[in-house]
């Protein structure tokens, strides 16, 4: 299984952080795990242009590749730059711009649509967990957001558990490993034995101190990395604990 270390820099980085992608592909420059960053759309064009092994995503696209849909952007047109991945479905945006799994469906869809490969963002708020309800709608999200096809394209799920994101606070080993086997499950059934080979991140409050024990969790595939990703001192720690799993 492929290992990622995907970073999402959010509402972060101006041209000057890019010297901290390429700082991470000198010091894993022979790395066996993939190293994606996701920059603001502002310099995404001149992060894939950076000549090194680092992978580039988007955060976002629209469900549609071309239109009258003003200030959007297609994964046409983030595939046309070199991208190689588009976050979808993130807990802030399904929070701050409303997006539900039909939407999320959508998105997924039209990047696989230009060959681009979708991280499928998916978790429980803290009401729904303290409520015991994290399966059922880690399932119905799984359900809602991936089309019949989407095991048939290259594509990634990140569990993200809202309240672990930003905050600090982290789900037991336990409890990561309970969501991610029943992720991999459902798209065993959905998808059969193709879901061997989809990567399952954890997201939310992924550090370089609680990294190695999360890495070393069954099902769990790499990170997907805010705050912790911003500099490559930091997320530099991360990708280690990951090629050492
Ligand atoms: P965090 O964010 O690592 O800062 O908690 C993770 C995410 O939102 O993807």
């Amino acid at each position: 299984m492929q290992k990622i270390a995907a970073g999402n820099w959010k509402m972060n980085g101006l041209s000057n952080s890019l010297s901290e992608i390429s700082l991470l592909a000198e010091r894993h420059a022979t790395s066996d795990v993939r190293i994606l960053i996701c920059p603001p759309f502002t310099v995404l064009s001149k992060a894939c242009d950076l000549d090194d092994r680092t992978e580039i995503g988007a955060q976002n696209c629209h469900i549609s590749q071309s239109g009258p849909h003003t200030g959007e952007i297609s994964a046409q047109m983030i595939a046309e730059l070199g991208a190689t991945h588009v976050i979808v479905g993130h807990s802030e945006r399904r929070a701050e711009n409303g997006e539900t799994d039909a939407i999320v469906l959508k998105k997924s869809t039209s990047v696989q649509q230009e060959g681009l490969t979708p991280i499928v963002c998916i978790g429980e708020t803290l009401d729904q967990r303290e409520n015991g309800q994290t399966l059922a709608i880690i399932g119905a999200q799984l359900d809602g957001s991936l089309s019949s096809e989407a095991g048939k394209s290259p594509i990634v799920i990140a569990y993200e558990p809202v309240w672990a994101i930003g905050t600090g606070h982290v789900p037991s080993m336990y409890e990561i490993a309970q969501v991610h086997e029943f992720c991999r499950c459902q798209l065993k059934q959905r998808f059969g034995d193709t879901a061997m080979s989809i990567p399952l991140l954890y997201g939310g409050s992924v550090k370089a101190t609680n990294a190695a024990e999360i890495f070393a969790l069954p099902n769990v595939n790499g990170a997907l990395v805010g705050g912790a990703s911003l500099k490559a001192d930091d997320f530099s720690k991360i990708i280690t604990a990951l090629e050492d799993a």
